[in-house]
């Protein structure tokens, strides 16, 4: 089936919880229907379009002015299993988290690092999310879709994602054509443990025996800990992506601030904490208006309470400015900025 209103508020459909409307609000339970929709309802080709899950990693700064499409595509199936491997399909409408759990307690290891993560399955081979030293891509076998160009259900496997930090072929190349559907996951049934990011092996070495349920635990409670709750507290998880850099750069930087956090990042790179960075730019828990950075993780901005997605977005700008002005590193947005706002100085490169 699929339901399409039109003005829709957008409010409870982003974490931010920010107002906003969109011209046109799709949802579909299955690929079939999106396809259907398309067919009957021949929209414009040049409409701008929209994928929404669970609105996590957006900012709304205007009203959306086309289609918003959200695959309300739910069902976790067992495809196959043997003694090491186990082989799951989950739809993009899954909550995320609910997923996570039903492998931790199948024993299906790879996810429990990303734990409590919010937002839906649609979203995680996109975005390629990562937590507590582990990315999406780890687990990653295949995704299904729908080309809307040409209509046309389609699956890529692990390779053809193109993953990276953050990102993918969904994100970049395909983005708004491609319509993710469902993901099949490769979980394993001897889980190697992650424990090397933080104190997460301290913690879970607190609960008990280390294993996928003390993992999921550990993991929930440092989140809980450090990240605002946002059915409590509007906010889109890190706003910022830790910036990736030469490592001569990141060497001089750390001369003149040894206790800068640098991790590697591949041949010839760095990657820095940007909530340090955002921290020693003096901006952890500042308030601009009804916005302010999160006092416990500078990485997270919050709504304090009926801010607006343009407030937000100008704390971001003054963010940046301070420091690209500090380290001379422009920080890039990981949040998706919806609108045609314009950043003043130039959105940062
Ligand atoms: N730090 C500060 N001040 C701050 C925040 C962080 O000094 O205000 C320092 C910490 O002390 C630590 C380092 O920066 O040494 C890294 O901090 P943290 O472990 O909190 O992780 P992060 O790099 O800030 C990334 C992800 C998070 C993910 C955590 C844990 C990005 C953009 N963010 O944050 O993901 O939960 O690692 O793995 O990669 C998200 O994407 O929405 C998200 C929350």
């Amino acid at each position: 089936m699929y339901h399409l209103k039109h003005n829709f508020s957008l409010k409870s459909n982003n974490t931010f919880g920010i107002s906003a409307n969109a011209k046109h609000y799709l949802t579909v339970d299955s690929p079939e229907d999106l396809i259907l929709f398309f067919r009957e309802n021949n929209p414009e080709k040049n409409e701008e379009r929209l994928f929404l899950g669970a609105g996590s990693n957006l900012l709304f700064v205007t009203d959306f002015n086309g289609i918003i499409i959200r695959p309300e595509i739910v069902g976790i199936d067992l495809i196959s299993e043997d003694n090491d491997v186990a082989v799951v399909e989950a739809g993009a409408g899954v909550v995320w988290d609910h997923f996570v759990d039903w492998c931790v307690e199948r024993g299906f290891g790879g996810v429990e690092n990303l734990s409590l993560i919010p937002g839906n399955v649609g979203a995680v081979p996109v975005q390629n999310i990562g937590a507590y030293g582990v990315e999406a891509e780890s687990v990653v076998a295949e995704v299904k879709g729908i080309d809307l160009d040409i209509l046309e259900c389609k699956s890529f496997n692990h390779s053809e994602c193109q993953f990276g930090y953050r990102t993918s072929l969904f994100k970049a190349v395909l983005k708004e054509r491609f319509m993710v559907t469902s993901v099949i996951f490769n979980l394993t049934k001897q889980p190697e443990f992650h424990l090397e990011y933080g104190a997460l092996k301290t913690e879970v070495l607190k609960l008990g025996k280390i294993n996928l349920r003390n993992i999921r635990k550990a993991v929930i409670l440092i989140r809980e800990s450090k990240l605002p709750d946002p059915s409590k507290v509007g906010n889109a998880g890190s706003f910022f992506k830790n910036p990736i850099v030469p490592e001569a750069i990141g060497n001089v930087l750390k001369n003149n601030y040894p206790d800068m956090p640098v991790y590697h990042a591949g041949a010839g790179l760095v990657k820095i904490a940007a909530g340090w960075l955002i921290e020693k730019a003096g901006w952890k828990g500042k308030s601009v208006g009804n916005s302010a950075v999160h006092d416990k993780q500078a990485l997270v901005i919050i709504n304090k309470e009926g801010a607006t997605g343009k407030e937000i977005f100008k704390l971001s700008e003054m963010v940046v400015k301070d420091v690209l002005k500090k380290f001379n590193i422009a920080l890039e947005r990981e949040v998706l900025v919806i609108g045609n706002q314009q950043a003043s100085f130039g959105e940062p490169k």
